[in-house]
């Protein structure tokens, strides 16, 4: 890792294409300071080829939020593969967003913008029904299981597939606060993990999950007659 003024240290991320994503991280500060590593297996996974359908990107056009984005790393994959993006964290994290939306915007085809949204808080200008919502690691105190969950539950509409991927920690509480956010998930969601032979060859984990989960349909007025 390269210096990146005072302060800062870079991650450099490699596309496919060869070309980086150049991402600051603060050397000081809370935890949305630096790249996760399920950040990492997140954007690299966007850029995989089941995201794609007729040589068209998945996410060319699409509506995107991506919740506790840190760096924004993941974001800003997706609005380099075409997507409209808003990443959202806490405020102490919107100047690190938009220094690396600034420093990236070269690369971007969709578009990004950086908002604050606080998970539980009532949810303000962002896109009704996203097509897609974004977590990276999002999921490792107990407080915020809740809002976390009321957040999604309030953005998720009929067609949003959510994406999310997490570390599977054994430390601690940790797994303890993952089983009681699947368990409060499953209620509404219905979950499908993505198999590591459909991530990318290079970052991916056996301790790095992948989800997507979309809204039950029973939630979503259809009713079955038989
Ligand atoms: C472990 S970091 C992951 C950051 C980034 N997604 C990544 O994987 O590199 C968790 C992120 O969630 C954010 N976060 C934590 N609690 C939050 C809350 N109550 N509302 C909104 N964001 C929150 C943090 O500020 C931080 O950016």
């Amino acid at each position: 890792m390269a210096g990146a003024g005072s302060g800062y240290f870079l991650r450099a991320v490699e596309r496919r294409s060869g070309v980086e994503l150049r991402i600051k991280q603060r050397s000081a500060g809370d935890v949305g300071c630096v790249v996760w590593d399920a950040a990492l297996v997140l954007a690299k996974y966007l850029e995989t080829s089941g995201f794609y359908r007729d040589g068209l990107h998945s996410f060319t056009g699409k509506s995107v939020v991506e919740l506790g984005s840190g760096t924004g790393v993941v974001g800003l994959m997706a609005s380099a593969l075409g997507a409209h993006v808003t990443v959202t964290d806490l405020e102490e994290l919107q100047d690190l967003l938009n220094i690396n939306i600034n420093d990236n915007k070269h690369l971007v085809t969709g578009s990004i913008q950086a908002k604050v949204l606080k998970w539980g808080e009532t949810v303000k200008d962002l896109p009704p029904d996203p097509d897609y919502i974004l977590l990276a690691d999002c999921i490792y105190y107990e407080q915020s299981l809740e809002p976390l969950l009321r957040t999604i539950n309030e953005l998720t509409g009929r067609k949003t597939c959510i994406i999310c991927c997490y570390e599977e920690r054994t430390m601690g509480n940790n797994p303890k606060i993952e089983r009681r956010f699947f368990k409060l998930l499953q209620t509404d969601f219905d979950i499908e993990e993505i198999p590591l032979d459909r991530q990318d060859e290079e970052y991916r984990s056996e301790d790095i999950h992948i989800l997507h989960i979309k809204r039950k349909r029973r939630h979503q007025g259809i009713v079955t007659l038989k």
